[in-house]
């Protein structure tokens, strides 16, 4: 995909996943198409690989929780705990990865944990799941309070855009009283310099 065709060029793989949700999401995953190219473009990533990974992240959003969950258990079952089975939110990164591995057949592993992360993130993420990852929380779309900061942040330094995105979320769900996916402090950590990953 060539960016100067602009982001609603029609293409096998945009008009299969625009069949499979709403308007309304497909909107959305176009809009992190586009905010992800933007984000990935300094860092010469290919964008086919890029537009890739944004198009399916949430291939399985609309789904119901309990054919996320039987994905899920299929494809993942060693990976989500009883907590994690419970939430769309975690699951559906988890169960779009596995459609999108044996659906649309995705052999790259960087694709596929970029859509796998996309909302419980993941320390030692690679550059282009850290691209999806705060594409998905500052496309154009968005319009939560914090969005218009996190994304001015995430335009001058994408680690520091994401650890804004962190923070802001990790205080809205403890504030919330809700589960946070471990996954998520452990990134946190890792950008923090907390945390020492092997690989990188
Ligand atoms: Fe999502
Ligand atoms: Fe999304």
């Amino acid at each position: 995909m060539d960016k100067m065709t602009g982001t609603n060029a029609p293409t096998p793989l945009r008009e299969a996943v625009r069949q499979e949700m709403s308007p309304k999401r497909y909107a959305h995953t176009l809009g992190v198409v586009e905010q992800a190219l933007t984000l990935s473009a300094p860092y010469g990533l290919d964008p086919l690989r890029v537009e890739t990974a944004a198009l399916l992240h949430d291939i399985c959003k609309e789904w119901s929780r309990e054919d996320m969950r039987k994905m899920v258990l299929q494809y993942y079952p060693e990976t989500l705990k009883e907590n994690d089975l419970e939430s769309v939110d975690i699951m559906h990164g988890f169960a779009g990865a596995a459609l999108a591995a044996h659906y649309f057949h995705v052999e790259d592993p960087e694709i596929l944990e970029a859509i796998c992360c996309h909302t419980v993130g993941k320390a030692g993420l690679s550059l282009l799941g850290k691209i999806i990852y705060i594409a998905d929380a500052t496309e154009q779309g968005r319009r939560y309070p914090e969005a218009e900061e996190i994304r001015r942040r995430t335009a001058l330094d994408l680690d520091e855009g994401i650890r804004s995105q962190l923070a802001h979320i990790v205080s809205r769900l403890t504030k919330a009283g809700k589960y946070i996916h471990p996954n998520t402090l452990e990134m946190q950590a890792w950008l923090a310099g907390n945390l020492r990953m092997e690989t990188n």
